[in-house]
């Protein structure tokens, strides 16, 4: 089925100061974990060639390859066979230049909000006066304000994902990597975050790769919806979502083509459950 096209509105240009962004791509990409228990294939004759600046959520059950996929573009794990690219060069290694939203938030217990987002900075030798500006600026934008000094254990799940969310845009990468990253949140700060993802989106210009569970949260982010298969996780489909950049969130949802390519996902999905 072909979603109905739409011209979609150009996005704001990037912040001032922003990094280029960066593309993506995987050329048949197969990848074999081996041990003396089993050996599994979690990905095969995976391709997709994500442009700079554009947002591709994937779904797809689970154990289908979906973190396995990021890593790849991270650098974290080398593919058994076929080309990872990032920014047209070849994946060797660790990257450190991208942003990583892990599957949990991963925070340092010992360290306020503001000091794990400065991680970051730490990490990388940002100059600190740039660093605490950029962090101030993405506490205010992620609706933080107050809790700078706050430890992890001081914050609800959806504010340490905000904090995490900051860190990982801090040095302004040119591709943001988010694992499953509104998974443990309540509806509605879900919602808040996802309006606030896109908002991020637009004003950064950055490339996102975003692995969700959530239909609705891929379509109401995404570009293109990548749709995998159970193991070994393949490209079942790439939906072209067709909804313009800039995206109200309950005006989004009731649209045709979000109605559209919603119900079609949920159709490739067949039978898997526990998706909204
Ligand atoms: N380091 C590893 N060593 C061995 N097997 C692994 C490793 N990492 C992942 N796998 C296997 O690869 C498959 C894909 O795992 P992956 O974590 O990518 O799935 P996923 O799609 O992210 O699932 P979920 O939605 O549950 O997070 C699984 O069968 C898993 O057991
Ligand atoms: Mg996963």
């Amino acid at each position: 089925m072909t979603m109905p096209k739409q011209q979609t509105t150009p996005r704001a240009p990037a912040a001032a100061g922003a990094g280029p962004a960066a593309g993506v791509r995987l050329g048949d990409v197969a990848v074999r974990f081996r041990s003396k228990k089993r050996d599994v294939t979690a990905l095969s004759d995976v391709s997709l060639d994500v442009a700079p600046g554009e947002f591709v959520a994937i779904v797809g059950p689970s154990g289908c390859g979906k973190s396995t996929l990021l890593k790849l573009v991270a650098g974290l794990l080398t593919a058994s066979s076929g080309d990872v690219l990032l920014g047209g060069e070849r994946v060797t290694g660790p990257r450190h230049d991208i942003g990583y939203v892990f599957q949990r938030a991963a925070l340092l217990e010992w360290r306020s909000a503001l000091r794990n987002i400065l991680l970051q900075a730490e990490i990388r030798r940002m100059e600190p006066a740039v660093a605490r500006a950029r962090a101030d600026e993405l506490i205010r934008m992620t609706g933080l304000g107050g809790f700078e000094d706050a430890y992890p254990h001081e914050l609800s799940g959806g504010m340490q994902q905000r904090v995490a969310l900051c860190r990982a845009l801090l040095h302004e990468p040119p591709v943001l990597l988010m694992d499953e990253p509104f998974g443990a949140l309540d509806a509605l700060t879900r919602e808040q975050m996802n309006t606030e993802l896109n908002r991020i989106w637009r004003t950064t210009g950055t490339t996102v790769l975003l692995v969700t569970h959530s239909i609705s949260e891929a379509v109401y982010l995404a570009d293109r919806v990548v749709v995998m298969s159970p193991r070994p996780g393949t490209v079942t489909e790439i939906i072209e979502v067709g909804l313009p950049a800039e995206r109200d969130y309950s005006e989004t949802l009731g649209r045709p083509e979000f109605r559209a390519a919603a119900a079609h996902i949920r159709d490739l999905l067949g039978a898997v459950s526990g998706h909204d």
